[in-house]
């Protein structure tokens, strides 16, 4: 796991080996304690070199070995072994050095990186700090403020800013291993002690206590309830002000406290799950592994719109070539230069050339006759999209795949408009389409295994984190969001106001609350979607009978608003009021609460009491047992599916996992009871109706959330 070379007559070579990214696993440390021991006592050895095996210096700390109890030599002796050595050390640091990698590397006297290395202490992304004497070295070797940004974002840097920080030593564009093998030949027997890391105190640094009040602060807004950032600031200022024996205790107290958290449980399992998606699998037994992508060359999206513009850009920037077609001239010239303007931003941000020329605009739906794929995104009309997807079938040559990026429509019946039905999926975008992470990859019936794979590849070429699903109305994402927000609705009528179900989902740890969210994308989306579904009915219609509409507990508070065209920001007015239309700030308005207060005496409601553990359990319960049913009915495959979905595209906070993770947590009995408790109350309202999947499971035991899968299957073949 670690071999031992020596190499250029007196340079003790140690390589990592540990595919794939080098993990610093039991084996791989004992490896290392060895081949140092074996270098140092070496007398032909003067210097040492430590490197990776392909091109990867080290990934790491093991993931899999946090799930069990440690075993192998500890990792901080093992650096402070490095350290401590009267030889020199070199790390030779190709592809990555993250996480543990990272730190040893700092345990090494010198660092020589290639120049595409990637170097980062990402822990606090798994609710963890980096506590192999990160902490405590970074700061004392590139000053407190640069470390804290890194220590506290997880972000990486390339090997050019790792230069400019100090965290390297010397950056080469040829072989790392050679130039670390040169460059150890050059410092033997050199002094060590300036190249210690740990034996010098932090860069000064003036106003310390202001610097980590500001740091301190600002991090706390942006955790959103998460602790580990906040444990990364408190351990750095350990650094910055205790002597390093004292500052290691530190840290090893703060990471006591975050390994033990449910939220590093949380957040290491959505790494797991991000992963887990991709690896998909349909219920007609087709899989990830067995299904081939087609190649996508040439691509086109059809409408111009919000959505069509961001997924033109999120096209193009991956190096497709993107013939993008609207109807409306207008709308055309208003696309192109939006586009070309979100294209130049993008190449900017990453430092490379826009890729302007890749995109090709047209009126006319003949243009898109060569592509492999074409995504739709005319406006939400049945007719409308069918006949675009006939025209589509029609023009384009055979086998190329038809996308639409429906929010609601039935997939199913769209393709069951093509005369090749196999080829037609659903790729939901999310507003925008070229930032937001989410894709939901919907297959009916009759796609092909082939056609998902090929939009699921497309969807992870684009950086998104894409989730297969079936098809169903509102797919997973926007069908669990239905009952989160009629409950929300529900609880306004009974006495909450905006500000209090926002307050509560915003501590919960939601970057916005229902309403203020609601505000953001528009009150007339919803009200459009109620019309269509025969709900909305004009006019003053009083009492109980009035709020029952199709055999279930209707709110119409969202209709009156839209009735008097407050439709959020875009107004100035919606559940709060702006200062103008496209204003951000949400503030109180005194319309809205008499208008609520005028609403519940029309109706013979009377205002009670509500606090945020009822906003909690109604809104998030609701929603995960909508969860529950999507489970039961296979339209997601498994918990980390939904869990990724609501992750990356709905605001759930991260640190949490998912809320069918979080149901976990909580305890599935302790979900059906209080579902049981809210629908015996709120009989008219379905979707408090406890799931009979959660039944079930908490029937047998309530299973932990890696056993769901098979004993979804095992009920389902009771069945
Ligand atoms: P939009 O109204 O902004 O844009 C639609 C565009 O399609 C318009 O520019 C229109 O001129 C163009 N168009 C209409 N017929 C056409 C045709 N035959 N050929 C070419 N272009 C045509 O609509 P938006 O918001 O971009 O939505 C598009 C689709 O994406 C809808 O199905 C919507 O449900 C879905 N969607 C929307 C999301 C959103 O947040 N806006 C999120 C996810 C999906």
């Amino acid at each position: 796991m670690a071999e031992y070379n020596r190499v250029s007559e007196c340079v003790g070579l140690i390589t990592l080996r540990n595919p794939p990214v080098n993990a610093l696993s039991a084996a791989v440390r004992q490896g290392i304690v060895d081949t140092v021991q074996r270098a140092l006592s070496d007398p032909n050895v003067k210097s040492v070199v430590i490197c990776g095996q392909n091109g990867i210096f080290c990934g790491g700390a093991d993931i899999k070995e946090f799930r069990s109890n440690m075993t192998g030599p500890p990792l901080i002796p093992m650096i402070h072994a490095i350290e401590s050595a009267n030889k020199p050390v070199v790390a030779a640091i190709e592809g990555s050095a993250l996480g543990g990698g990272l730190e040893l590397a700092l345990g090494c006297h010198y660092r020589i990186a290639h120049s595409k290395a990637r170097l980062g202490l990402p822990e606090v992304s798994l609710g963890l700090l980096p506590a192999a004497g990160g902490s405590q070295r970074l700061p004392r070797l590139i000053g407190v403020p640069a470390a804290l940004n890194l220590i506290t974002t997880g972000r990486h840097v390339t090997a050019a800013e790792a230069l400019q920080l100090g965290i390297v030593d010397q950056v080469t564009d040829h072989n790392t291993v050679a130039a670390a093998v040169k460059f150890a030949l050059s410092v033997a027997g050199r002094s060590l002690d300036p190249r210690r890391i740990s034996t010098h105190p932090c860069p000064q640094q003036p106003d310390l206590d202001a610097l980590f009040e500001e740091v301190m602060q600002k991090v706390r807004q942006s955790a959103r309830g998460a602790i580990a950032p906040i444990a990364c600031v408190q351990a750095v200022r350990a650094a910055a002000t205790l002597p390093y024996a004292q500052g290691m205790e530190r840290e090893r107290e703060l990471m006591a406290t975050l390994f033990t958290s449910g939220q590093a449980r949380a957040l290491q399992y959505c790494f797991f799950a991000e992963r887990a998606v991709g690896r998909w699998r349909m219920p007609s037994g087709a899989r990830w592994d067995t299904s081939k992508p087609r190649p996508v060359h040439k691509a086109a999206v059809i409408g111009l719109g919000t959505m069509g513009r961001g997924i033109t850009v999120a096209l193009a920037q991956t190096g497709l070539s993107v013939i993008a077609v609207e109807t409306q001239e207008k709308q055309l010239m208003e696309a192109k230069q939006a586009i070309s303007g979100m294209l130049e931003r993008g190449a900017k941000g990453r430092g490379v050339a826009p890729a302007l020329d890749g995109v090709i605009y047209s009126q006319n739906i003949q243009a898109v006759a060569d592509v492999d794929l074409v995504i739709e995104a005319v406006f939400e009309d049945i007719a409308l999209k069918t006949k675009v997807f006939q025209q589509l079938s029609a023009v384009c040559k055979p086998g190329t795949l038809l996308c639409t990026n429906t929010s609601a429509l039935d997939v199913d019946q769209l393709a069951s408009e093509t005369p090749n039905p196999e080829l037609v999926v659903g790729m939901h975008f999310f507003a925008p389409a070229h930032v937001m992470k989410l894709l939901e990859v919907v297959y009916g019936p009759r796609s092909s295994p082939q056609a998902v794979a090929t939009a699921m590849q497309l969807g992870k070429k684009m950086g998104k984190a894409s989730v297969a699903v079936g098809n169903c109305r509102g797919f997973v994402g926007n069908r669990m969001l239905k009952p989160y927000i009629e409950e929300a609705f529900f609880l306004l009528e009974e006495g909450a106001t905006p500000e209090l179900v926002d307050q509560a989902l915003e501590e919960f740890g939601f970057p916005m609350g229902v309403f203020r969210m609601s505000d953001l994308s528009g009150l007339d989306v919803g009200w459009r979607v109620r019309k269509g579904d025969g709900l909305v009915e004009p006019g003053t219609a009083s009492g109980r009978s009035a709020r029952i509409r199709q055999g279930r507990r209707y709110s119409p508070l969202g209709d009156l608003l839209c009735e008097e065209g407050r439709f959020g920001q875009k107004t100035g007015r919606g559940w709060y009021q702006y200062d103008k239309p496209g204003s951000r700030v949400a503030r109180f308005d005194p319309w809205l609460h008499s208008f609520l207060g005028a609403y519940r005496a029309q109706h013979g409601l009377v205002a009670r009491r509500i606090d945020h553990q009822e906003v909690l359990e109604r809104c998030l319960y609701a929603l995960i047992n909508e969860g529950f049913h999507i489970l039961d009915d296979g339209i997601a495959a498994g918990p980390e599916d939904i869990d990724v979905i609501y992750v990356s595209g709905y605001g759930w906070p991260r640190h949490r996992g998912g809320p069918m993770f979080y149901a976990n947590m909580v305890g599935l009995a302790k979900v059906l009871e209080r579902l049981e408790h809210y629908q015996q109350l709120h009989p008219e309202v379905p979707h408090l109706q406890p799931s009979s999947l959660l039944r079930r499971l908490v029937a047998s035991g309530s299973p932990p959330i890696h056993k769901w899968g098979e004993a979804i299957k095992k009920l389902h073949s009771q069945l």
